[in-house]
C-alpha cells in the first residue's frame, strides 16, 4: 500500500511524484487520461517499484494506506472542485486532500470551509520552483488545519528544498494562508523579473550593450548582494544563442509577456487590504502593457520616440546594480507588509520570518537577501523592512543610484515603471509631512468629509463658505 497519493501527472505533478518516490516514499498516482499514467510509470526507471499506477479513482484510493493523504496537482479553478467532488465519496473521514496547484486563495478558503463543515481535513498548499524544483526540492507553503499539516509534514519536509539543512516547507496558517503566501510570492516574482527587465533594457538600448556583454554583468551581480536564481537565469538567457538564426536568443523573442494571473491576484488583494505594493502593481501593469503590441508599434510610429542611447558616463553598470538592490529591498518591504496586513485581517497568524525562510531555497524568488530578511523579521516582525538596520545600510548606500537610474531613464525615454514605483514609495515613506492635507481639504470642501488638524485646535472642517 502506498504512503501517499497524487492526482494529476502534468509537468509539475509528474515531477513531484518522482521527487516523492525518490525520497523513499511509496506513492499511488492517477491521471484523468489513463495512458499518461501508464507512460509515466513506464518512464520512471529505478523509481517505478515505489510507484503504483492506477486507472480508476476507486483503485487509486484503494491503493493508499488510510488515513490517506492525496495531493491534487490539477489546473487551478473548477477542475479542483470537480476532483474533490469525485474523490470525497470514496474517502474516509480522516482522509486528507491537499490542493498543491496555484489556487486563488478565496477558492481555498471556500474549500477549507466546506471541508470543515463536512468534518474532513483539507490543505491548500503553494508549491514553487517550477519543474526542476518540484522534481528535486520545491519551496512549500502550507495552509489548513495544523494537525493535518503535521501529519504530512514529514513527507513534505523530505521532498522540499533544504537551506543549510532546514527544509523549505512550512505551515503558514489556517484556511487559505498557504495559497495566499504563494500568491504574494508570485507577485514579488513578477516585480523581481520586471525590475531585471528594466535594467536589461537600459543596458541594451541606453548603453548599447549586446546581449553577450549583458550576460557577464548579470553573472557578476550574481556573485554579490543580488545573488539569486532570477539573476542567475538572466545571465543564462542573455548568453544563449538562437540555434535557428545564430543571433542572441533574447533578440529573437517577442517582447509581449503572458501571465496566468497570480501576480494580478496579488495586486487585486493588495487593493482590498489597502496594503500598498506599487512595485508589484507596476510589474503586473507592465506585463499587460507589453501585450498591447500593435498599439505600441503604432505609438512608436506616431511619436518617433524609442528609448534613446544615453550619453557616455550617464550611468554605470554599478549604478544599475545599486538601483536593483534598492528596488528589490523596497519591493520585498512592500510584499511583507502586505502579508502582515493580510495575516491580521484574516486572523491567520502567518509567521513572517518563516515565510522569508522557506523562500530562501527551492522557489523562483530564492536569493541570499532573503536570509537577511528572515533575520530582520525575527528581530521585529511588524517593523517595515526598510527600517531594519541591515536594510537601512543597503538603502543608504544604493538609493541615490536608484534615483540616478530612474532620472536618466526617464530623460532618455526608457520606461522603468517598477523601479520608479519603488523610488516614489521610498520617497513617500521617508517624508513625515506629505501632501495628503490637500486631498483632505478637497474632500472636506466637496463632501464635508472632515479632517484632523496638526495643532490639536478644535474643528474638523474648513472655512469653505457654503461647504464649510
Ligand atoms: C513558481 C512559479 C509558478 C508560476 C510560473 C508562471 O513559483 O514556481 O511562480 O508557480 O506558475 O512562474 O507564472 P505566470 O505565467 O503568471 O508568469
Amino acid at each position: 500500500m502506498a504512503q501517499i497519493g497524487l492526482i494529476g501527472l502534468g509537468t509539475m505533478g509528474a515531477a513531484l511524484a518522482l521527487n516523492i518516490a525518490d525520497k523513499g516514499f511509496s506513492i499511488a498516482v492517477f491521471n484523468r487520461t489513463g495512458s499518461v499514467t501508464t507512460d509515466f510509470h513506464a518512464g520512471a526507471g529505478a523509481l517505478a517499484p515505489r510507484i503504483t499506477p492506477t486507472q480508476t479513482l476507486a483503485d487509486f484510493v484503494a491503493a493508499i494506506t488510510p488515513p490517506r493523504a492525496i495531493i491534487l496537482m490539477v489546473p487551478a479553478g473548477p477542475v479542483v472542485d470537480d476532483q474533490i467532488a469525485a474523490l470525497r465519496p470514496l474517502l474516509g473521514k480522516d482522509d486528507l486532500i491537499i490542493d498543491a496547484g496555484n489556487a486563488e486563495f478565496h477558492d481555498t478558503e471556500r474549500r477549507a470551509k466546506d471541508a470543515e463543515g463536512a468534518g474532513v481535513p483539507f490543505i491548500g498548499m503553494g508549491v514553487s520552483g517550477g519543474e526542476e524544483g518540484a522534481r528535486h526540492g520545491p519551496s512549500i507553503m502550507g495552509g489548513g488545519p495544523r494537525a493535518a499539516w503535521d501529519r504530512v509534514s514529514p513527507i513534505l519536509s523530505a521532498i522540499a528544498a533544504q537551506y543549510d539543512g532546514t527544509p523549505c516547507a512550512t505551515w503558514m496558517g489556517p484556511g487559505g494562508a498557504g495559497h495566499f503566501v504563494k500568491t504574494v510570492h508570485n507577485g514579488i516574482e513578477y516585480a523581481d523579473m520586471q525590475m531585471i527587465a528594466e535594467v536589461y533594457g537600459i543596458m541594451r538600448d541606453g548603453l548599447a550593450m549586446p546581449a553577450t556583454a549583458i550576460a557577464p554583468v548579470f553573472d557578476g551581480w550574481n556573485k554579490g548582494v543580488l545573488r539569486s536564481y532570477l539573476i542567475e537565469i538572466s545571465a543564462a538567457v542573455s548568453a544563449a544563442t538562437d540555434p535557428v538564426t545564430g543571433k542572441a536568443m533574447l533578440d529573437v523573442i517577442l517582447d509581449a509577456a503572458g501571465q496566468k494571473g497570480t501576480g494580478r491576484w496579488t495586486a487585486i488583494e493588495a487593493q482590498h487590504l489597502a496594503a500598498p505594493v506599487p512595485v508589484i502593481e507596476a510589474a503586473v501593469a507592465a506585463r499587460n502593457v507589453s501585450s498591447r503590441l500593435h498599439a505600441r508599434v503604432a505609438g512608436q510610429g506616431v511619436y518617433r520616440a524609442a528609448p534613446q542611447a544615453m550619453a557616455a558616463g550617464a550611468l554605470t553598470v554599478a549604478d544599475l546594480e545599486g538601483a536593483l538592490i534598492a528596488g528589490k529591498i523596497l519591493c520585498y518591504a512592500q510584499g511583507f507588509d502586505m502579508l502582515n496586513a493580510a495575516s491580521k485581517t484574516f486572523g491567520w497568524g502567518v509567521p513572517l520570518p518563516e515565510v522569508a525562510r522557506v523562500w530562501r531555497a527551492g522557489c523562483i524568488i530564492r536569493s541570499d537577501m532573503l536570509n537577511d530578511m528572515a533575520a530582520a523579521l525575527t528581530e521585529d516582525v511588524s517593523r517595515n523592512l526598510m527600517l531594519a538596520p541591515a536594510f537601512v545600510t543597503h538603502l543608504q548606500r544604493t538609493h541615490t543610484a536608484l534615483r540616478r537610474v530612474v532620472a536618466a531613464a526617464v530623460l532618455a525615454g526608457h520606461a522603468v515603471p517598477a523601479l520608479s514605483a519603488g523610488l516614489a514609495w521610498f520617497d513617500m515613506m521617508r517624508t513625515a509631512r506629505g501632501t495628503a492635507n490637500m486631498i483632505q481639504a478637497q474632500r472636506d470642501f466637496f463632501g464635508a468629509h472632515g479632517f484632523e488638524r496638526v495643532d490639536g485646535q478644535p474643528g474638523k472642517h474648513g472655512p469653505w463658505g457654503a461647504h464649510g
